[in-house]
């Protein structure tokens, strides 16, 4: 798949959702839905988005043990999403299990890509929180050859992780990247971010933009400025 700007429907409500989209009147932008939403409405909204002609990326992060994630995938897989995602975290025999999950009996599947490190986790949530004391960037390169090695499509991580990522993993493996946002704008709860322009130079495939697209005063405007910077179009 292309290069694009994946946006992050963090929206509570199937209503939210639809008056959200129904601004970008024509275009079709790459859509994440989340847990917050997937929570509130059911898998009927992503059969909804679908049917209206977008991409769908469906960030649910599964972490369990292997025999649950690979029955959940395979659930999963029914909706004909493009992408969707599992932690890491949850080591390689998960991460396999949910390959066979979600791979259908006709032998297609939607990507499956893993979460390494969380964009809003810094170093020192990390050595003090989950009793990691290696360097950040390290832990990250390492959970990505880890989901290379079980045969995974690529990794959400950080822009700032991309380059590296690619150089470990080869190009073909997708970095999707999280932490972006606009120079001078709200960080909000995010920690290791860069800009549009700047994950395009770091080597990101895809950049997922939440609040700075759905909090925008003009959020198509926000998407466009998106594409222009990381596009380069
Ligand atoms: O609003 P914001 O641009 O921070 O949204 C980022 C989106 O990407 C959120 O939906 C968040 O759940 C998701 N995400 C992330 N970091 C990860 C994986 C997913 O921020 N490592």
């Amino acid at each position: 798949m292309a290069k694009d700007v994946i946006v992050a429907c963090d929206f509570p409500s199937r209503e939210q959702t639809l008056s959200f989209l129904d601004k970008f009147s024509g275009e079709k932008p790459f859509v994440k839905i989340g847990m917050e939403l997937f929570y509130g409405e059911g898998p009927q909204i992503v059969r909804d988005i679908k049917a209206r002609g977008h991409k769908i990326f469906l960030d649910l992060k599964l972490h369990d043990i292997p025999n649950t994630v690979k029955k959940a995938m395979s659930v999963l897989s029914a909706l004909d999403v493009d992408i969707c995602n599992l932690h890491a975290a949850g080591t390689r025999p998960m991460m396999e299990a949910a390959l066979e999950g979600l791979t259908r009996p006709d032998g297609t599947r939607p990507l499956l890509i893993a979460v390494t490190q969380l964009t809003s986790t810094d170093q020192a949530a990390m050595e003090r929180d989950l009793l990691i004391e290696k360097p950040l960037d390290e832990v990250v390169l390492h959970y990505a050859h880890t989901a290379a090695q079980a045969g995974l499509d690529g990794v959400v991580c950080s822009p700032l992780e991309a380059g590296k990522v690619h150089a470990v993993c080869g190009n073909n493996f997708l970095t999707v990247t999280p932490g972006v946002r606009f120079a001078g704008g709200d960080v909000g709860d995010q920690k290791r971010i860069a800009t549009p322009q700047r994950a395009r130079e770091l080597g990101s495939d895809y950049i997922v933009v939440g609040r700075p697209i759905t909090a925008a005063e003009d959020p198509v405007e926000a998407w466009a400025r998106c594409c222009a910077e990381f596009l380069g179009k």
